[in-house]
């Protein structure tokens, strides 16, 4: 499986905004936008391209069009504070939803909605910033594959060596892109370190 880590000091900036408990939802959201959109461009490097001739206002010349079709694909809910990059960056891009939560106790998903575009052709980017156990990536990666998906990256903010070892054992054409490969997990099955909640910081519904 390919994990690729992005090393760029604005990665590790935005990253670190993100942990800090203090920021607050509206900048939490800015930065979650800011980090996906270069996550995003890395996980899209290989897309093939055709050649062909553009008309600039002085001359011909050789220019190149995007040969493959983008779809995202948000893990609701936290999925979702991703999916604005991707729909600037590609114009053109289909997005699909599929729906899970963790039970808080077992922490593993239930799924509760989906709604693909077809996949066959196209790359398609499984956006969810938390891979804490795997489990709900792996579900979801299951749903892709069945409906046909066949060149997937999955885009997150965070990974662990479990959630990324669960991925690989099921998955392991499937490239991870993330802005950090952290320790590991706590009993409650959070990311250590970590950033807390993704949903509950990006949308505000945790206590504090
Ligand atoms: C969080 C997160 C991932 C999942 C990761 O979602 O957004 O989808 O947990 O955990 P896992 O790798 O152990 O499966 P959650 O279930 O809390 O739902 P939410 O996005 O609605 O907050
Ligand atoms: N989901 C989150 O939002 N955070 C974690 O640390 C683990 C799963």
């Amino acid at each position: 499986m390919a994990l690729i880590v992005l090393d760029h000091p604005l990665v590790k900036h935005l990253l670190t905004r993100l942990r800090d408990e203090q920021t607050e939802p509206a900048r939490f959201r800015a930065y979650t936008r800011q980090l996906t959109f270069l996550l995003a461009i890395e996980a899209t490097r290989g897309i093939p391209v055709v050649s062909g001739t553009v008309q600039t206002p002085l001359e011909p010349t050789e220019g190149h069009t995007l040969a493959k079709t983008v779809v995202a694909v948000p893990i609701l809910r936290a999925g979702l504070g991703m999916l604005e990059p991707i729909t600037d960056l590609f114009p053109d891009v289909r997005v699909g939803y599929v729906g899970l939560e963790r039970d808080e106790q077992t922490a593993i998903a239930r799924a509760y909605y989906r709604k693909l575009p077809p996949l066959e052709d196209s790359r398609v980017l499984l956006l969810d910033p938390m891979l804490a156990t795997g489990g709900s990536a792996a579900q979801a990666l299951d749903v892709l594959f069945e409906a046909g998906a066949r060149d997937v990256a999955h885009i997150c903010v965070v990974a662990t060596p479990e959630g990324v070892q669960t991925l690989d054992s099921r998955y392991p054409e499937v490239e991870i892109y993330t802005a950090s490969l952290d320790r590991g997990l706590n009993a409650q099955k959070y990311i250590l370190p970590g950033l807390g909640d993704f949903g509950d910081r990006l949308y505000g519904t945790n206590a504090r």
